[in-house]
């Protein structure tokens, strides 16, 4: 390694790369003195006991001490790589965002989860896999934050918690996918049947990858997009895969789990460093910006529902390439922090009550689990534009700010600049759009109630083997339950989906197969391209 970069007095610069990295000729305490020893405490005496005096042991113990930061709370095992999104620029007539522009080229980080196991969790569970993406546009960071499921569990983001400790481990024994995880999970999602379509998807084939390559992504909520001449439209974004969606079957999960937990992981790291750069098209589904944000029927604003693309096909608008790995796992898989929240001009958000409560959520747990409010100063999420935020301090404040202090109308810092104009295009300008008069209720619109008739387009529009495949993944996570109340519970459920997929695991259950409760809704047709 060659000599420190020096700044005109001949001082080490303080903020090169290098200078962050751990570089020089011989090795230091954090204070930069040198050390000629760091395999032996200083003891009184070789025989003698450890002198608390010895700053470099305490220094470096500690630092040990404090090297684990808490996981995710949810979504804590992860996978990640760098890449290049190109835009085709065919979105420039729905939407004004300058990143989906003819032909821009964004730097984007892309981080694959699951989202029930912890950080050590196997790779190859039944599960869903988060699927976000950071977009470092000219305009600022626009973070699209999905799963490989286009549906979600809850409609409302209240019920967050209440499904997480369902799903996670119970809480005497911590072991993943202990049999009590099995009853709290299928206590909840056969009490609260607005789970039901999200439960259908996990128990089909896409709830085992093969691949983080081989996934599709979705933005699950809808959005709102704006075009440059004020017109709006509401979006469902899609990631649809190059290398086509694939699978394991259930005998290849439990072996490859067994074999190589970090199956995934590895894969993505593997196919990367081979020049085998996977690859995604975004696409957007588009929908009339109507008062009531339904679309042929279809509540937009309810994330347990999708549209089926036969009614709204996936308009392509560019493509993703992944194609550089983290050279620290900890500096960028674990420390970069998605938010629904982080938009850009022409991107705003819905009505859409899980998507509000996640606005809430991600900043507030990033807050503990990355240590104070500076997070976005860290190399892997500060935005690649200029930011004059006018924060100021805080943990881990690593800016040096200088000048007058941050206040605005503020007549004393001269050349600081000030708000640009809202008519600019590359401003952050929320989209207009109308509230309509309402009281407050703690209740959903009664077009949430419907629980079955799309959990039964999704199973008519399996093939044979793939439904044999959903009906036994039901039939062995509910034998994995304690409680025969739970396991009829749930079958009573299948049988408002469909009455054959109710005796499949009826019968794989040894139980009988109960008459329908609700009958299922007909106004959708079934969609054979799902
Ligand atoms: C993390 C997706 C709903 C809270 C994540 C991650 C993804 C994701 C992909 C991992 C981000 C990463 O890789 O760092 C989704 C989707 C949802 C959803 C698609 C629904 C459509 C919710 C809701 C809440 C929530 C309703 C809470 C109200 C969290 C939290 C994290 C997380 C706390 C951990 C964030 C962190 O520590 O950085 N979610 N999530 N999510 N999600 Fe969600």
């Amino acid at each position: 390694s060659g000599p420190r970069p020096t700044t005109p007095t001949g001082a080490p610069s303080s903020d090169s790369q290098e200078d962050q990295a751990q570089h020089g000729s011989w090795l230091t305490t954090a204070q930069g003195a040198r050390l000629y020893d760091t395999d032996h405490s200083l003891k009184a005496g070789s025989r003698g006991p450890t002198l608390l005096q010895d700053h470099h042991l305490r220094e470096k113990i500690t630092h040990f001490d404090h090297e684990r930061i808490p996981e995710r709370v949810v979504h804590a095992r992860g996978s990640a790589a760098h890449g290049t999104f190109v835009s085709y620029g065919s979105a420039s007539e729905i939407t004004k965002a300058a990143f989906l522009a003819p032909e821009v080229e964004t730097e984007v980080f892309t981080r694959f989860s699951s989202v029930v196991g912890s950080r050590g969790s196997a790779d190859s569970v039944r599960d869903t896999r988060g699927f976000a993406t950071k977009f470092y546009t000219r305009d600022g960071v626009f973070d699209l934050v999905g799963n490989n499921i286009p549906v979600f569990f809850i409609q409302d983001a209240i019920k967050f918690p209440d499904i997480i400790h369902a799903a996670k481990p119970h809480p005497d024994r911590e072991i993943p996918q202990a049999q009590s995880a099995h009853d709290t999970f299928w206590d909840f999602v056969s009490l609260h049947t607005e789970a039901t379509h999200h439960t259908m998807w996990q128990m089909s084939d896409r709830g085992i990858p093969r691949s983080f390559r081989m996934m599709e992504g979705f933005g699950v909520h809808t959005f709102r997009v704006e075009n440059a001449a004020g017109k709006t439209f509401l979006v469902k974004f899609h990631w649809k895969p190059k290398a086509g969606v694939h699978s394991l079957i259930w005998e290849e999960a439990q072996m490859v789990n067994g074999v190589d937990p970090d199956f995934h992981r590895r894969d993505l790291a593997d196919a990367i460093e081979a020049g085998a750069c996977p690859q995604w098209e975004l696409g957007v589904q588009v929908f009339p910006d109507d008062p009531g944000e339904t679309f042929e029927g279809i509540d937009l604003l309810d994330p347990t529902k999708i549209v089926p693309e036969e009614l709204a096909p996936v308009q392509p608008l560019g493509m993703l390439t992944l194609d550089r790995n983290p050279s620290n796992f900890f500096d960028e898989t674990e420390q970069v922090a998605f938010h629904p929240g982080h938009l850009v001009p022409g991107i705003d958000i819905t009505n859409d009550p899980l998507l509000q409560g996640r606005l809430f959520s991600y900043l507030d747990t990033q807050l503990t689990r990355l240590g104070g409010p500076n997070f976005s100063q860290l190399p892997i999420n500060r935005p690649r534009c200029p930011v004059n935020d006018m924060f100021r301090d805080g943990m881990h404040q690593t800016a040096d700010h200088r000048g007058t202090a941050p206040y605005k109308p503020n007549s004393l810092d001269g050349g600081n600049p000030f708000p640009a104009e809202q008519t600019d295009d590359h401003t952050f300008v929320e989209i207009a759009h109308e509230i309509p008069a309402s009281k407050k209720e703690r209740r959903s619109p009664e077009s949430f109630d419907d629980h079955y008739s799309q959990p039964r387009m999704f199973w008519l529009s399996l093939t044979p083997v793939e439904q044999q495949h959903l009906a036994d993944a039901f039939t062995f996570e509910l034998g994995k339950c304690y409680e025969e109340t739970i396991r009829e519970r749930q079958v009573a459920v299948l049988t408002s989906v469909d009455s054959e997929l109710a005796r499949m695991v009826a019968e794989g259950l040894g139980l009988e197969a109960p008459v329908a409760q609700t009958p299922p809704r007909t106004d959708i047709e079934p969609s054979p391209a799902l």
